[in-house]
């Protein structure tokens, strides 16, 4: 046991584990486009592809895709973290269509022929299998029905033109972080330490 560990309140311990890649969840029915970041995902199955999800019962995405009982995720070229924080500063439950408001531009996905956002590097079409009751959030258990990506995906992401974003929380406001490459692999976490 290290003894320079410190005690951290468990209802903040979540912090710990950021950096996190933020997505965007959309999900819509015939008159409503929700739209919401999340970091809780996660895939816990490759065959089949199963991806899981944690999201608030409160959170009107969430009541969108109890109804459609589909979503879409999209990821982001640290290029979109200007509408990324617009987006994450809008409450849903008045608007139609959150995307849209926050300068998002729509697309019809191609199998479930629901909505994503044009602006993504990349998009995985959901469909929920079970919604769980987990603590204070739903855990939604969905099969990956297709995915697309950049080309800058070759199996692996290859960093060329892809720069990802990692969310490290905030107290203030919403904060975001590019991530500089410093060599061929790996990544300048300094950088971003820096620019907070
Ligand atoms: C970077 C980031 C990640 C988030 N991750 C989650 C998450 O994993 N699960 C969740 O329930 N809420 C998460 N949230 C909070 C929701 O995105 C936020 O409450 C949102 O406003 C809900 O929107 P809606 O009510 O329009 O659906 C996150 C917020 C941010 C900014």
């Amino acid at each position: 046991m290290n003894n320079n560990l410190k005690a951290v309140d468990l209802s903040i311990c979540h912090r710990l584990l950021y950096p996190s890649i933020p997505v965007m969840v959309v999900s819509s029915t015939k008159d409503k486009t929700s739209a919401m970041l999340a970091v809780s995902v996660i895939v816990i199955s490759n065959a089949p592809p199963l991806l899981g999800i944690s999201i608030s019962p409160h959170h009107t995405t969430y009541r969108t895709i109890r109804s459609s009982k589909s979503f879409t995720i999209s990821l982001f070229d640290a290029k979109s973290i200007p509408l990324l924080k617009i987006l994450a500063r809008k409450q849903g439950y008045k608007r139609k269509d959150k995307l849209s408001e926050s300068g998002f531009h729509k697309e019809i996905t191609p199998k479930l022929k629901t909505i994503a956002p044009k602006e993504a590097i990349a998009i995985l079409e959901c469909k929920v299998l079970r919604d769980l009751r987990v603590g204070d959030h739903r855990f939604l258990i969905s099969r990956i029905i297709s995915a697309t990506a950049s080309n800058d995906f070759k199996g692996y992401w290859r960093y060329k033109d892809y720069n990802p974003i990692l969310y490290i929380g905030s107290t203030t406001g919403f904060l975001f972080c590019k991530v500089f490459r410093t060599e061929k692999i790996g990544f300048l976490t300094k950088s971003f330490i820096q620019s907070r």
